[in-house]
């Protein structure tokens, strides 16, 4: 999209909803503010709530200063001139033609155009379908590339289903599946940490690692997504988007040469080479109290809380398990991976100095960085010795720097048609290949989930799965002690 020297329109369905106000909104103020955003860009919201231009703006305003830190009036200013509005009801075909006039006229010409949906998935068909009827997805006058929020289907048939919708309309080229995971800064230096360096992808295999751990951990509990969750659960809600996109990251293999498709295809490898979960494999939970949230179902069986143990039966990680584990209302917030290695082969500072094994944390969220947890030797003793961490931090190494939210970054790689911190239709698919049995299976059982207490760090079933093979769950990250 960068390349043709056209003016760009953002164009954003269900403007006058929560993801606009709480993300789009702030994110693209943002750019701006930073001279990230070009210069030629305009954004059309559309929504059916009845607003001209300067309520939008309003409306806008008054979040974004909610949501962003360092609000600069002048800025927002500056910013707002760039908004328009244009009143319509998305499942209408005749709201197209009027949205096409709209945005013609405020083109004056070929632009390049970036459809955002940030509506409820039931729209996303509609709205494809729409878009293409009105002749709105055919790049004559520019690029026209299109924003698929999560979620992307609620099982394997509904996602190829969305995908068949989708490639009907748009090329895959043209379409970018988000999950904010991809985002973050920290995700994506998982494959800085380990390609840019030379100490790590040597020992980054069946060999040394004994097991890896990916833990996303929420202290908030459903609060008002009663009504969302409860169909959903965690499994769906975490598991098939951001904790299997973080297990591919750590996973693949190197992308040669490194760009979008490359990236894709490794992590589609890696997916497609995952074992089916068995069921003594998968630990569901759900939190004390779930059911009394609105929204939720009297009895519901829905897993707020979900552990697994996934395989890869490829050369570089035979034998070595994939502990995966995520829900609400638990004790910290904390995204993170812990590589485990191998023990030393040999006790040479005697039997009773058994080392702990060396644990490499990445962490995603919220102290982002690096810890190495190593033995040491503990001063003016004999033989003790003690583990102590190595670390790095995000926010001491790179001072100067806060980092992006997620959907800034997004935001400009799908405006510049980089498609690498995207799901492709078969990475959507495969993932959903892990997860849907799991969900059907869970579904057609008759027992309750495991209880966790609010605040706590979920059910003791968890910490079972990993006793079985004779190992422990790591946080490595802060918030939580060992
Ligand atoms: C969303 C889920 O995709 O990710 C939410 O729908 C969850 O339930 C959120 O709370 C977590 O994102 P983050 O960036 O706060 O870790």
């Amino acid at each position: 999209m960068t390349d043709n020297g056209l003016p760009r329109t953002i164009v954003i369905f269900g403007a006058s909803g929560d993801l606009t106000r709480r993300k789009l909104g702030p994110a693209l103020y943002s750019l701006h503010a930073k001279g990230r955003l070009p210069t030629d860009t305009r954004i059309l919201a559309f929504a059916r709530t009845d607003w001209d231009d300067d309520a939008f703006r309003r409306w806008l305003g008054e979040n974004v200063r909610e949501f962003q830190d360092g609000f600069d009036t002048a800025v927002w200013e500056d910013f707002a001139k760039l908004l328009h509005y244009q009143v319509g009801d998305l499942t209408a075909a005749d709201a197209y033609v009027d949205l096409r006039e709209r945005l013609e006229q405020l083109e004056g010409g070929p632009a390049n155009r970036l459809y955002y949906l940030a509506v409820a998935p039931r729209f996303f068909p509609s709205a494809v379908a729409r878009l293409g009827e009105a002749n709105m997805a055919k790049q004559e006058d520019g690029c026209r590339n299109i924003v698929i929020e999560k979620p992307f289907g609620r099982d394997l048939a509904s996602a190829s289903n969305l995908n068949r919708c989708v490639q009907a309309v748009f090329h895959e080229s043209q379409v970018y599946r988000i999950d904010h995971y991809l985002g973050k800064e920290t995700a994506q230096n998982i494959l800085y940490f380990r390609f840019a360096n030379t100490i790590f992808e040597p020992i980054w295999n069946r060999n040394f690692v004994d097991n890896v751990q990916i833990t996303v951990a929420e202290t908030v509990d459903v609060g008002h997504r009663g009504d969302y969750y409860d169909h959903a659960g965690v499994l769906r809600d975490m598991f098939q988007n951001h904790l299997l996109q973080l297990f591919t990251l750590v996973a693949m293999e190197p992308p040669a040469p490194y760009n979008a498709t490359t990236l894709r295809n490794e992590k589609v490898k890696v997916l497609s080479a995952t074992r089916p979960v068995g069921v003594d494999d998968v630990v569901y939970a759900q939190y004390d109290g779930y059911r009394d949230a609105r929204g939720v179902a009297t009895g519901s069986r829905t897993p707020t809380y979900a552990a697994l143990r996934l395989c890869i039966d490829n050369w570089r990680w035979q034998g070595v398990p994939f502990y995966l584990r995520s829900g609400k209302a638990l004790a910290a917030k904390t995204s993170e991976i812990a590589i485990e290695f191998k023990r030393p082969p040999y006790q040479m500072f005697g039997a009773f100095q058994t080392p702990t094994p060396n644990v490499l944390s990445l962490c995603i969220q919220p102290d982002e960085g690096v810890h190495l947890r190593v033995d040491a030797k503990v001063p003016d003793q004999l033989r003790e010795m003690r583990p102590v961490n190595l670390e790095f931090h995000y926010r001491t190494s790179f001072e100067c720097v806060g980092l992006p939210e997620a959907y800034e970054r997004l935001l400009l790689d799908a405006l510049n048609s980089d498609g690498s911190l995207f799901a492709r239709s078969d990475e959507i698919e495969q993932a959903w290949r892990i997860i849907d049995p799991l969900i059907e299976s869970w579904e057609k059982r008759d027992e309750a989930p495991a209880a966790y207490a609010s605040g706590s760090w979920g059910p003791a079933e968890a910490d079972t799965l990993l006793a079985k093979d004779g190992r422990e769950w790591h946080i490595g990250c802060g918030g939580h002690p060992e």
